[in-house]
This record gives C-alpha cells, sequence and structure tokens, in this order.
C-alpha cells in the first residue's frame, strides 16, 4: 500500500524531506523544518484569501462543492428545509443530532424565555440616525449586549456558553425587528411568546396598531430560506467569528464581527447588491448589454459564482422553489423577469460556463424578501439571523479543539529593510 507522506526536495540544499499526509493535508509547520540556512526560520505556505488551506476541524457542515452538496451534521439540506424547522435546526448544528420531541420543547422553551431585551438596548437602538443601515444598527446593538452580560466571559463554563446561545437565538430576531421598524419610524413591537420562533419575528417587524394577520405560507418560506443559511462552513464571516473567538472574547462580541463580515457585498451584503442590480438594469432588454460590461471587467453579475460551488450551489435550487410559493401568495415581483433573463444568458455564455459561474444562493433570495415585504437594505440582516446557529456552533467547535490556538497568520514582508530615522526638518 502506498504510505500517507509527501517527500520533497529542496533543490536550493539538495535536502530531501518527507511529510505526512493526514486527512489529505500536509501539517504547514512540518515545513518549518525545510530550511535553507540557518536563522531563515523554515519555509512558510503563502494562501492569500486561504484558497487552499484548512483551517481547522469541523464535524459540522459538509459542502462538495463540485458534486453541488450541502449537508449539516451528515443531513442532506434539501431533507432539512423540507422537514425541519428552523430552531430544530439550530439545535441539530449545536449538539449534532436532531433532538428528540422532548429536547426540542424544552429548547425553544428556553428561547422562548429570553426574547426580551433590557429597555436600555432599545434607547441604545433610538439613537441612530433615521436612515441608519439595519446591518449596522444589528452588529452595534449584538455587540452591545456583551456589556449587559458580562458573565459571558465565561466561556470555558459550558453552562454559561449555553445560556448565551440561548440569549443570543432568542435575542437577535428581536433587536433585527428593532432595526427594521426604526427605519420606517414606527414604535417597536415587543416580542409575543405565545408565536413560534418565525411567527414572532415577523409580528414585531409588520403588526401596526396591534394587528397583524400572519401567511402560514410566507412563514414558512421565511423559515425554509432561515434554515438553507443555518450555516456554512468556513465562509468568510464565520471565520471571523472563530478567528475573533480565538482570543477568548465573549460570543456576542465575536458573533458581532461575524455579522460585521457578512455586511460586505461579496458576502451576505449580495442579496442586497442583486436588487440594486436588477434596478440598474430594469428591463429584460437590457440584459445582454449588461452582461456585456461585466464581461468587459465592469462590474460583477451579482448572486453569481462561489469560492466552494462549482457546478450549482444547492441552497439556490431550493430557494427557487421557495419562490414559487411565495410568488403565488403576493403576486410575481416584476423583477424576477430580469432575473430568469440574467441567468439564461449567463448560463450559456461562455465567459460565466468556463468559470464555472453559477447563481448562489442570493441570486434569488432578496426578490423573495422583497416580495413579503422588507427593503432592499434588510435583506442581510435575515441573511445573519439565518447564519446565527452556525456562527454560534462554529464558535463552540473551535474554543473545544485542542488543536486551536489563538488566530495569527503570518505574513511576507515587503516592507522597506531597516533605516535610521530622519527628523522633520532634513525631510524633502
Ligand atoms: N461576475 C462576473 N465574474 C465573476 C463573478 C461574477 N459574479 N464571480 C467571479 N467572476 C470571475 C472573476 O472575475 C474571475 O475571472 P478571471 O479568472 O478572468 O479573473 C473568476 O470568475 C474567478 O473569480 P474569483 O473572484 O477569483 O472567485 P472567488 O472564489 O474569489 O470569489 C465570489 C467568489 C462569490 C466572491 C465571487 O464569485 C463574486 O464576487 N460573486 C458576486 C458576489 C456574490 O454573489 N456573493 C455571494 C456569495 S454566496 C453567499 C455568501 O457566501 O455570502
Amino acid at each position: 500500500m502506498a504510505e500517507n507522506t509527501l517527500t520533497i526536495t529542496d533543490n536550493r540544499t539538495g535536502r530531501e524531506y518527507t511529510l505526512p499526509i493526514t486527512d489529505g493535508t500536509i501539517h504547514a509547520t512540518d515545513l518549518r523544518q525545510v530550511s535553507a540556512e540557518e536563522g531563515d526560520g523554515g519555509l512558510m505556505s503563502y494562501d492569500p484569501a486561504y484558497l487552499n488551506t484548512a483551517s481547522c476541524r469541523s464535524a459540522i457542515t459538509f459542502i462538495d462543492g463540485d458534486r453541488g452538496i450541502l449537508r449539516y451534521r451528515g443531513y442532506p439540506i434539501e431533507q432539512l428545509a423540507e422537514e425541519a424547522s428552523f430552531l430544530e435546526t439550530a439545535y441539530l448544528l449545536f449538539e449534532g443530532e436532531l433532538p428528540t420531541a422532548e429536547q426540542l420543547g424544552r429548547f425553544e422553551d428556553d428561547v422562548r424565555r429570553h426574547t426580551y431585551v433590557h429597555t436600555n438596548v432599545q434607547k441604545f437602538l433610538e439613537g441612530f440616525r433615521y436612515d441608519a443601515h439595519p446591518m449596522g444598527m444589528l452588529l452595534g446593538a449584538i455587540g452591545a449586549l456583551s456589556t449587559f452580560y458580562p458573565d459571558a466571559k465565561h466561556i470555558a463554563d459550558g453552562e454559561s456558553r449555553y445560556l448565551q446561545r440561548i440569549r443570543l437565538l432568542a435575542k437577535m430576531p428581536t433587536i433585527a425587528a428593532f432595526a427594521f421598524r426604526h427605519s420606517r419610524g414606527l414604535p417597536y413591537v415587543l416580542p409575543r411568546n405565545d408565536l413560534d420562533y418565525v411567527g414572532n419575528f415577523v409580528n414585531m417587524t409588520f403588526e401596526i396598531g396591534g394587528r397583524y394577520e400572519p401567511n402560514a405560507v410566507l412563514e414558512r418560506a421565511l423559515e425554509i430560506l432561515l434554515v438553507l443559511h443555518a450555516d456554512h462552513e468556513q465562509n468568510c464571516s464565520t471565520s471571523a467569528v472563530r478567528s475573533v473567538g480565538s482570543s477568548q472574547v465573549d460570543p456576542f462580541s465575536a458573533v458581532s464581527a461575524g455579522i460585521a463580515a457578512l455586511y460586505g457585498p461579496l458576502h451576505g451584503g449580495a442579496n442586497e447588491a442583486v436588487l440594486r442590480m436588477l434596478d440598474e438594469i430594469g428591463d429584460t432588454k437590457r440584459v445582454p448589454e449588461f452582461i456585456e460590461q461585466v464581461k468587459a471587467g465592469k462590474g460583477r453579475l451579482m448572486g453569481f459564482g462561489h469560492r466552494v460551488y462549482k457546478s450549482y450551489d444547492p441552497r439556490a435550487k431550493l430557494i427557487k422553489r421557495v419562490a414559487d410559493d411565495v410568488f403565488e401568495q403576493t403576486g410575481l415581483n416584476p423583477k424576477l423577469e430580469i432575473a430568469l433573463e440574467l441567468e439564461r444568458i449567463a448560463l450559456e455564455d461562455e465567459y460565466f460556463v468556463s468559470r464555472r459561474l453559477y447563481p448562489n444562493v442570493d441570486f434569488y433570495s432578496g426578490l423573495i424578501y422583497q416580495a413579503m415585504g422588507y427593503p432592499t437594505d434588510y435583506f442581510t440582516v435575515l441573511f445573519a439571523l439565518g447564519r446565527l446557529p452556525g456562527w454560534i456552533a462554529q464558535w463552540e467547535e473551535h474554543l473545544s479543539d485542542p488543536e486551536q490556538k489563538i488566530s495569527r497568520p503570518r505574513q511576507i514582508y515587503t516592507g522597506a529593510a531597516e533605516r535610521p530615522y530622519v527628523p522633520i526638518a532634513q525631510r524633502s
């Protein structure tokens, strides 16, 4: 049988090294022994944007990007989207197993008991400008929770971690809904603990004058979207949570780092960017012209492409189905036609085909959120609500991994060599 090792020759010295291969990887630190001269610190691997570097071991989410597979704890995303509630999915991500009815009931009760936020959090949110972006409000307010719950810094205590997990899950929809109301100048609606998780959130966003008629199809559609977003292994925001969490800060601060990363247009902000792009195109007739601009390097086709999925994004497939259910209730979103035309042309175009660019989770989700009544700048907040269990599960996994330490990448220094300080009067 072939040996699980890699033999490399350093042509600078002619020396040969044999490195163990475990789980299809070599350890970057094994390269340190490859040294050309004393004191050079040994060889490093250079991998900007982590294109080919595994930063952790994880038992949470499996992705096969070539075959379009996504599983949480081994369960296919298609089955979870069809069958599971969001809190059930969250429990699965945290605990590694699906809950029994009793376990789920207890978990839901725990979450229900923590939905209220301190009234000072409301005051804090009121301090934002009337047009504050809700993602900025969410990231500020979640970070601020660490000041309300200083016990959250006891990260080595499992009971404390459980409590913060519940607080985050319970309070984030409340804060998100307050941010929504703030942007519309509406009074905040307090949580209703007789409603389920999604029902309560929707009520807090849309209730006016004590009235809101829930639509079961739309609420289930939103729940499916949350399930589809619940985790996605080592994406930019999750890596941010892990990296910040590795300093042993409290989970509210670590999660607010995740929210900040998600805010960006190349990550969760893409759903918002898709809608702005569709608005800019304005008419199906302008789609070919827009595609030509993208091919000429003037901007990107937002909602297309993925670092890992190179055949299709399974979440995008499921979201298209959810869109049909939603549009049946709300009537067609007029921008859908433009999106379908963009997809049709892009999927036939050599530029996109050769680069293996396909619609991702963000391509259609924004159209659904808009049909549900959420404004464009709110879409990424909905993504954040979905991704929260993943961030927490990954944060806890990171903390309990004995191989992990504080995250601290190396660099290749490209700056000036040592030089003496020049007094200001002598500088030209
Ligand atoms: N439109 C046009 N060209 C693209 C696109 C796009 N959306 N995405 C990638 N390319 C091109 C890119 O220009 C490059 O071409 P070339 O080889 O000629 O330089 C090639 O495809 C490879 O792109 P890359 O930037 O090296 O790929 P990446 O893995 O670093 O980026 C991505 C992945 C998702 C950031 C990128 O595809 C992108 O910017 N997409 C648009 C934004 C978006 O929809 N983001 C949501 C991602 S899914 C949800 C989430 O994780 O938040």
